[in-house]
């Protein structure tokens, strides 16, 4: 594995005698690791022994000038590939889950990109207690991930769920979080979510994409370590960790981000719902009922929208590019005609009419087709392990291209 960035946030509980030990496993397998500490870990571990063990200034205070001018505490967040928070306190839990940043570790914590891994420690009923099991919760769905706690004898006396997870266990969690990095020096850009299509000021027409195809593919991208930029939609989804983000509702202006940042581009997934039409004129006040008044309704006229994907491939060069496609009836007959017609390297074909599959569901059943009309079938999974399907594909025909 390559070497990574790693910041680990220690913070104040019994469990971390162990941390120097994980300092030594994460360096053992050749990461780089940097610490920050908040006050209350300092009555348990020395500031001085994990200096010594990463070789690298400790942080320990937000307003210290002498610390701040070293590396300022936003360079310290942006300088991670992933944030360990081990031990995490109840305390700290609770803090991070409020979006808390009084102090250094909460205020990196608010500030990181990168995917954050918590290392739960503490007292059996601090962790059993409602509210700290209501902040992990809320935590992880915001794309936190965790590491235990496992049972055994705790620090205070208890027997049971509290203890921090062994340092061999955090490191292997650490290397799942990171990913396989096959994907590092490639800038992808992602497109998801559906497009809005402004009627007046409050009416539009748009459609059911959640978004969450493409925040996975993206997410997923990341996690191998590319650069990725994801033009988003309308969607109510928040931007996955180490991925950088424009949004962009019409789908003129999804058109418009699409184009400005394709040129960097190496590889693009287009898993946006675009609307293939727009009303001919979008009002800029509201449309009253009265002003209708006597009429049986209203004609509204319809425009095409540029279409991205073809515009895409017609400047495709050497960048590698997937569609999507969305059918309700011929799955695979109508995404062989659609690759032709569109002209991309690869088509993810998801079956609309199932009511497990394709829009606004967690999952996806898709099929994966190629220029010459190969087909692979991909079952029912989860849609970030559709995403890690659709991009092992890429990765795939990407080397054999080569
Ligand atoms: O967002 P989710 O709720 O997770 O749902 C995921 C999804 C079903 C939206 C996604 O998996 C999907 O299928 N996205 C493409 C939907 C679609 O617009 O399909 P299409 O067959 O109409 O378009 C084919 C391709 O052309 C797509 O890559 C689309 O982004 C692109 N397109 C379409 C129209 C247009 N004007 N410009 C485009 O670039």
């Amino acid at each position: 594995m390559e070497p990574r960035r790693i910041l680990l946030a220690v913070t104040g509980g019994i469990a971390a005698y162990k941390i120097p030990e994980l300092v030594r496993a994460l360096r053992g397998v050749g990461h780089v690791v940097r610490c920050a500490m908040t006050a209350e870990a300092r009555h348990f571990v020395s500031p001085m022994v994990l200096q010594t063990l990463t070789g690298e200034t400790v942080r320990t205070d937000l307003f210290d000038a002498s610390e701040e001018g070293e590396i300022d505490h936003i360079r310290l967040a942006d300088w991670a590939e992933l944030v360990i928070v081990a031990p995490a306190t109840a305390h700290t839990l609770a803090r991070m889950c409020h979006g808390m940043a009084d102090d250094l570790v909460t205020a990196v914590l608010l500030a990181t990109r990168a995917p954050v891994l918590v290392a739960p420690a503490m007292n059996v009923n601090m962790w059993s207690h409602p509210a700290t099991q209501a902040n992990v919760e809320r935590l992880c769905e915001r794309g936190v991930h965790r590491v235990g706690p496992e049972t055994g004898e705790l620090a205070c006396g208890w027997e049971g769920l509290g203890r921090m997870s062994e340092p061999e266990a955090i490191v292997a969690a650490a290397t799942l979080v990171l990913g396989p990095d096959t994907l590092r020096g490639e800038k992808v850009l992602v497109t998801a979510g559906g497009t809005a299509e402004p009627i007046d000021s409050v009416r539009s027409i748009t459609n059911r994409s959640s978004g969450k195809m493409g925040f996975a593919v993206a997410a997923e991208a990341a996690r191998r370590g590319a650069d990725v930029c994801l033009v988003a939609g309308v969607t109510s989804l928040s931007t996955p960790s180490g991925v950088r983000r424009i949004d962009a509702h019409s789908a003129r202006q999804m058109r418009d981000a699409v184009m400005a940042e394709l040129e960097d581009s190496t590889i693009v997934v287009k898993a946006a719902a675009v609307a293939d039409f727009r009303p001919a004129v979008q009002e800029d006040h509201k449309i009253k009922k009265e002003s209708l008044e006597g009429q049986a309704g209203f004609n509204l006229r319809l425009v095409t929208n540029p279409d991205i994907l073809t515009e895409i491939c017609e400047r495709k060069g050497d960048r590698f590019v997937v569609g999507f496609a969305a059918e309700s009836h011929d799955v695979v007959a109508a995404a062989r005609r659609k690759i032709v017609r569109k002209g991309c390297d690869l088509l993810v074909a998801n079956d609309i009419s199932r009511s497990d599959a394709g829009f606004d569901v967690d999952t996806n059943a898709v099929f994966l087709v190629s220029p010459s009309g190969e087909v692979e079938e991909i079952p029912l999974l989860s849609k970030p392990e559709i995403a890690a399907q659709i991009l092992d594909r890429v990765e795939k025909l990407r080397r054999e291209r080569q």
